[in-house]
């Protein structure tokens, strides 16, 4: 109802407008006759003729009163995601995980470079002798080595003798056999032969004690057939002893005897109770290059 007014002022402008050609606005009557020059030539302000064509619509009113608000509409579509933000600051660490299985063996690695050089080893165990070698030149003679230890009592350097007549007056100029030995240490008295032949080269004692009776004694001692000691005793009625000694180098195979030098001087005289003639001799010590005494 409140509209009313404005509806009855409205009325009145489209009477007014309608009224207007009636006016004889030349102007008007000019516009009007342009708008309508296709059809047939009509005459102006007579008769009301046939109704106009509508007008050209009114400005646009006012704005009415903003409305209520209507219901919310349908939600749209999801937007683009967004860009993505910055890093936030790193969170403190979080509690160790549960140990893990133990994974599977893996493969074998490279052999790694030699290790330093490590301490000396012992000595092994001496080795195989080897093959004999070729026999070599016959070497110099050495120099003669120092003298062996004594062999004074061995049985080889043993030589010493002392043997006694049982005849008396023996020949001239031959070895008087003395038969009764007394002693004959290595055998090298021969009572067969009356000699003493040197069994170990040396150095030897003689010596001779005889009787003598009746007769005067020229007795010498001999070595291979040289006289090296004369002795003289001249018979002056009573028994009497002749002696004599001596010391001899002998080589092997050498003979020592005795026998009388003079032709009816052998007044050796043998009695079983009351006197002995005695041929000694022995080894002093032997020679060092001996070879039976090494
Ligand atoms: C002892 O002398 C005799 C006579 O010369 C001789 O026949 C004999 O072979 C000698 N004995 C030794 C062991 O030399």
């Amino acid at each position: 109802l409140s509209y009313l007014p404005q509806v009855a002022t409205m009325i009145s402008w489209v009477l007014l407008a309608c009224a207007l050609p009636c006016a004889t606005d030349p102007l008007l009557g000019a516009f009007a006759r342009r708008d309508i020059k296709k059809g047939p030539p009509q005459l102006i302000c007579s008769m009301p003729g046939p109704q106009g064509p509508p007008g050209p619509p009114g400005a646009p009113g006012p704005s009415g009163m903003v409305g209520r608000m209507g219901f919310p509409g349908k939600d749209g579509q999801d937007g683009q995601d967004g860009d993505r933000g910055d890093n936030g600051e790193e969170g403190a660490p979080g509690r160790a995980g549960n140990r893990g299985k133990p994974g599977p063996k893996g493969k074998a690695g490279a052999i790694g470079r030699a290790g330093p050089r490590g301490p000396k080893g012992v000595s092994g165990a001496p080795g195989k002798n080897g093959t004999p070698g070729k026999k070599g030149p016959k070497g110099k003679k050495g120099d003669p080595g120092l003298p062996g230890p004594c062999s004074c009592g061995s049985a080889r350097a043993k030589s010493a003798f002392s043997v006694a007549v049982t005849k008396s007056y023996p020949r001239e100029r031959l070895p008087i056999k003395f038969d009764k030995i007394l002693m004959n240490e290595g055998g090298h008295y021969n009572a067969s032969s009356g000699k003493f032949v040197c069994g170990v080269p040396g150095i030897y004692y003689f010596t001779y004690d005889i009787t003598l009776a009746n007769k005067h004694l020229a007795i010498g001692l001999v070595h291979n057939g040289q006289y090296r000691i004369r002795t003289f005793d001249a018979n002056t009625g009573n028994h009497d002893v002749a002696s004599g000694s001596t010391i001899l180098a002998l080589k092997q195979g050498d003979e020592v005897w005795l026998q009388i030098f003079y032709s009816e001087q052998n007044g050796l005289f043998y009695d079983p109770y009351w006197t002995d003639s005695l041929f000694t001799g022995f080894l002093i010590y032997a020679d060092q290059d001996d070879p039976n005494e090494v």
